[in-house]
């Protein structure tokens, strides 16, 4: 016997993973137990130290029943009952999109994305949901474009994620609604996704523990969250076709696990099933996805929503586990195609033909109603008409652009004593700041992730291509908050002449750069829902011929080629190449960094702020070097060929080099890494100390890294991140951080029993400043069933 399981049955009998000492064990995990030491349940995992469900399960004193839980779960069943059949159909799907005007609704629906009326004679309230996944998307609402949510997961701290979350559902709340649609979780195995902005990187452990966080942070405020688009919805081309063909165990090791983290950990209201095809099964109809692995391993108690129009059948689709159409029209309406009555009408049918139990029915029921509870909408629904408190959500969006954004390159300028950044104002008389609307504003994502700009578009003159007939329409024009990064360079160096060329004409923006001690390039690349990017290239008129009128590589290569110094800030949601990378002395990704981004790049490139974000994506050197040559437009099926070569796992074992990998980010200080131990126990668990040092001169944040090799003959990709923690540190500093990776961090998905499986063997961590730090500390740790 060389390894021990953590067994889905175990997960239900208790309601939280790492339990089989426990719980409900299997044989291999009875015998584990005699092997504990006594202090072996004081090893908790710390990565989040105080909800994390794994630390949870390994204290015996844990109760584990939770009462709210139960009162939900019996004021639930009580309601269920006085319910017609009429009425749970109500409960169990939409009624339109108010957002657009498509159904009919009362006033009270507001103007989300979303609403299922109440039932007023039971207390039921509505539900009006909007999207979410960077601040509120309603129209003429003031409410915060927060930064993007993959900057949020360049930030690594799950501290911030919990108010990026919450502030989204005190807005929402102030506005009258109840449900936040976001945010979404789909891994970035496919970079070129017009997504990538609303998602949270490439790695499962980040991604999932940055959503659980935030959702905490939504529900906290009595407001349901939803994380989407489940399952391996891993681009937009023909997204409503597109057939995902993925092994068990890619599956269970990449996305799914993300899920699993966010699911168990982050307990969300809803889980939005998505357009695409699993295995040739559509998402919102896979009994796999939505019943045998989200509900009964995973224990997941809310409502599996559809995306808008993402489901495709009534009784397959309710039998397999979906509880709410989004939205669902009766038949007769005119609709735009995939909009069907499948949970409306044609459910109330297949009810009376007993094609759907009534106790299916029910459960879809219970589980809105027992939701609505537990979360607190039920006995205290929002009320709209209040004001959002403007400053407190703009302070929190420079914040969290502060935090997110990742000083990629910083080299010494030729001819100068100290590096390209930060800019000391004392020191210009001259800047050139050139391209990217940089003189109006920042740019946002565009479809449902985007916030509309409080104070209206600051980039105008884009001209909307009329919509595909029979579709819901998706602007095409990118949307500039207005943050000009201009004004704000300005105001920190005033005795500075600032000019500003629109990067439209490269040669002029080069002479004056000639000139200037500084030339700052800014470069952004749009992206929106609905529309893959072609490329990880800059975008040029050919590749985005409605928002880009030069090409922009062209641009920074003809300015670097003449100025003293240049340096590049990104504004993408995507990695993108940088054939000019040579040519540059320093490159800030900024990402979209929300309607204070203009002040928060100057912070960052004046060193008013030290930037201590960290990748939370691979960016590659060359789109040849990614995964798959190209997204296919014609082939709806879709090959994870790669398997488990997500991310910094494929430039890993196939030995290529990223322009930056993985988990880099720079800093104006340095810190030095020194004393690792690590040591495991009984159960699996490892635990990591080193100390990190803060070398320079300046005060700054570190994110150290934990990454683990596994045993060679498991034959995983080179490396895994398990852990990390963000800490700031004064110049001089020094602090031992102390790790506990659970074992389950270290499992492996076990096709023949279908399960996770911990395994013997020698396991070798690493402590380091990203996934390919030439600095990196190391430390190999046996595993073995008696834990020595
Ligand atoms: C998107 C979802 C969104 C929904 C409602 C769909 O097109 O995929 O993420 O929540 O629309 O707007």
């Amino acid at each position: 016997m060389n390894h021990w399981y953590f067994r889905p049955a175990a997960v239900l009998a208790c309601g939280a993973i790492a339990t089989t000492a426990a719980c409900t064990p299997s044989d291999d995990a009875q015998d584990e137990v005699h092997h504990i030491e006594p202090d072996a349940t004081e090893d908790v995992p710390s990565q989040n130290e105080t909800d994390d469900p794994d630390v949870v399960a390994h204290r015996p004193e844990v109760a584990l029943i939770d009462a709210p839980d139960v009162i939900a779960d019996r004021r639930a069943a009580a309601l269920v009952a006085r319910l017609t059949t009429d009425e749970k159909i109500a409960l169990v799907h939409g009624t339109g999109v108010p957002k657009i005007g498509f159904g009919t609704f009362p006033p009270e629906a507001l103007k989300g994305a979303g609403y299922i009326p109440g039932i007023p004679r039971l207390g039921i309230p509505q539900v009006t949901s909007a999207d979410s996944a960077s601040g509120v998307n309603i129209d003429d609402v003031r409410a915060t474009p927060l930064p993007a949510p993959v900057a949020l997961a360049a930030s690594w701290d799950t501290e911030l994620a919990k108010e990026y979350g919450k502030r989204i559902a005190i807005e929402l709340r102030t506005l009258g609604y109840t449900q936040a649609l976001g945010g979404g979780l789909n891994l970035a195995r496919e970079p070129r996704s017009g997504r990538t902005f609303e998602y949270m990187g490439e790695d499962p452990v980040l991604g999932g523990e940055m959503l659980a966080s935030r959702t905490i942070g939504t529900q906290s405020q009595k407001v349901l969250a939803t994380v989407k688009h489940y399952a391996m919805n891993g681009h937009e081309t023909n997204r409503a076709a597109s057939d995902s063909q993925v092994d068990e165990r890619t599956m269970r090791e990449t996305e799914l696990l993300a899920f699993e983290i966010a699911v168990k950990r982050g307990k969300p209201a809803s889980v939005m099933c998505a357009y695409n095809k699993v295995n040739g099964t559509y998402a919102c109809e896979n009994p796999y996805l939505l019943t045998d692995v989200l509900k009964k391993e995973w224990g997941f108690k809310g409502v599996v929503q559809s995306d808008w129009a993402a489901t495709h059948s009534t009784v397959p689709a309710a039998l397999a586990g979906l509880d709410e159409e989004q939205p669902s029209v009766p038949e007769g309406v005119t609709v735009p195609p995939g909009f069907g009555p499948f949970f409306s009408t044609e459910l109330r049918a297949a009810v009376d033909r007993g094609e759907v139990p009534m106790s299916r029915l029910n459960d879809m029921v219970h589980r809105k109603l027992r939701t609505l509870i537990r979360i607190g909408v039920f006995d205290a629904p929002p009320t709209p008409g209040g004001a959002i408190d403007e400053e407190a959500g703009q302070a929190l969006a420079l914040a969290v652009a502060q935090q997110s954004s990742v000083l990629l390159k910083n080299a010494t300028v030729p001819g100068m004593a100290q590096k390209a950044l930060p800019l000391t104002a004392a020191n210009l008389s001259s800047i050139v700041v050139v391209g990217g609307h940089a003189d109006v504003g920042v740019l946002s994502g565009g479809g449902s992730g985007a916030v509309p700009p409080p104070d209206g578009n600051a980039v105008s003159g884009c001209q909307e291509p009329a919509p595909e007939p029979g579709t819901l329409p998706i602007p095409r024009c990118a949307t500039w908050y207005k943050s000009a990064p201009l004004a704000a360079i300005q105001a920190k160096a005033p005795q500075a002449t600032v000019t500003y060329f629109d990067g439209t004409d490269a040669e002029a923006a080069a002479s004056a750069a000639e000139n200037a001690d500084v030339a700052i390039v800014f470069a952004t690349q749009w992206e929106t829902e609905a529309l893959d990017l072609p490329t990880l290239s800059l975008p040029d008129p050919t590749t985005d011929p409605i928002n880009q009128s030069y090409d922009q590589n062209m641009l920074i290569e003809t300015v670097a080629s003449k100025a003293k110094r240049t340096v590049v800030v990104l504004e993408t949601g995507s990695p993108v190449t940088m054939p000019w990378i040579d040519h540059v002395h320093a490159v800030l990704e900024a990402w979209y960094p929300g309607v204070r981004g203009g002040q928060a790049i100057a912070d960052l490139l004046f060193g008013d702020v030290n930037p201590s974000g960290k990748l939370p994506i691979t960016f590659p050197k060359r789109d040849a070097d990614l995964p798959q040559a190209t997204i296919s437009s014609s082939d709806p099926i879709v090959r994870y060929t790669e398997g488990l070569l997500m991310g910094y796992r494929w430039y890993d074992a196939k030995r290529i080099e990223p322009l930056f990998p993985f988990g880099h980010g720079l800093s104006y200080t340095t810190f030095g890494y020194s004393g690792m131990v690590a040591t495991a126990n009984a159960m699996g668990n490892v635990t990591i100390s080193f100390t990190v040092t803060n070398e320079g001169p300046v005060a700054g944040a570190e994110t150290a890294q934990v990454y683990a090799t596994l045993p060679k003959d498991l034959k995983q990709p080179p490396l895994r991140l398990v852990a990390w923690k963000k800490e700031w540190l004064a110049p001089g500093e020094s602090r031992t951080l102390r790790f506990v990776v659970p074992a389950q961090r270290l499992a492996t998905w076990d096709v023949t029993t279908h399960a996770w499986k911990v395994n013997e063997g020698l396991y070798r961590f690493m402590a380091a400043s990203s996934s390919r730090d030439p600095h990196a500390l190391t430390k190999s740790v046996m595993l073995t069933r008696a834990g020595r």
